[in-house]
């Protein structure tokens, strides 16, 4: 069933790293061509300063919501669905590996693995695998934390709900889905009026998720905590399973 990814080209590194054969969506090949699809993308986004500029200057607040919600408390199993340009992912493999925990890091696309891999530490204990987000192929009820970092405005309705549904399946009861993503500004911020034109060209399905939210789409029986940055253009999310 998987494949690993010196199959698909990738050097030997010291971590385990492998590769579930998967399609990739068509939203995101339609979509999404010049931002994760196509390998000058890659090599064009991913730098620090362009990522935080498309994030108004955020970038780091994001990353940092993130990782200080391991702050002071066991690293565990850690999923972080879908690879995301920055180095959120690096520093996640460094708390990882210094509380032995384990990082398993999900995408659909292997040049995005393939970014990732060169990107991390030697000997991360982290595991890159490649999956369709709407449906993971790991066990019920496995990881402490999920983590859905700038995905959920990416992807289509259906996909989104599948998504979280599948996000909070592989969650242990007790264990944390954390959710950073665009949210629908406040009435008084300027970007909500702003944006809307270039996000609904770009980011076609920023829309749907400002009309119905990300909360309303989790599962009942999960309680969680909502902060918004930003004049409300950026949310946090930290649901808890209960069951
Ligand atoms: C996390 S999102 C956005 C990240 C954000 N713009 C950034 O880089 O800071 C981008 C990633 O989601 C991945 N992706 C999109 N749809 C997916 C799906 N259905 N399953 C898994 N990964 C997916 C893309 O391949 C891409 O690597």
């Amino acid at each position: 069933m998987y494949q690993s990814l010196d199959e698909i080209g990738l050097p030997a590194a010291a971590h385990v790293a492998t590769v579930e054969e998967t399609t990739v969506p068509e939203y995101l090949q339609r979509h999404y061509w010049w931002a994760y699809v196509h390998p000058k993308a890659v090599q064009f986004f991913d730098r620090l300063w362009l990522i935080n500029l498309i994030l108004f200057g955020n970038y780091h607040r994001l990353r940092d919501a993130v990782l200080d919600e391991f702050d002071g408390a066991p690293f565990g199993k850690v999923l972080q669905v879908a690879c995301a340009y920055g180095d959120l992912s690096i520093k996640l493999a460094k708390r990882a590996a210094a509380c032995n925990g384990e990082l398993d890091v999900v995408d659909v696309l292997p040049i995005q693995l393939k970014n990732l891999k060169w990107k991390l530490p030697q000997r991360a204990p982290v595991r890159l695998l490649r999956m369709d987000s709407t449906h993971l192929n790991l066990p019920d009820r496995h990881y402490d934390s999920v983590l859905l970092y700038l995905l959920l405005h990416e992807l289509p309705e259906a996909e989104r709900a599948r998504t979280l549904a599948e996000a909070c399946r592989v969650l242990k009861p007790g264990g944390r889905l954390l959710i950073v993503d665009y949210d629908l500004p406040s009435g008084w911020n300027p970007l909500r009026y702003l944006l809307y034109p270039f996000l609904a060209v770009l980011e076609p399905f920023v829309p749907s998720l400002w009309r119905r939210g990300v909360a309303s789409l989790l599962p009942p029986g999960m309680t969680f905590r909502h902060d918004r940055f930003f004049g409300g253009l950026y949310q946090i999310i930290v649901a808890t399973r209960g069951d």
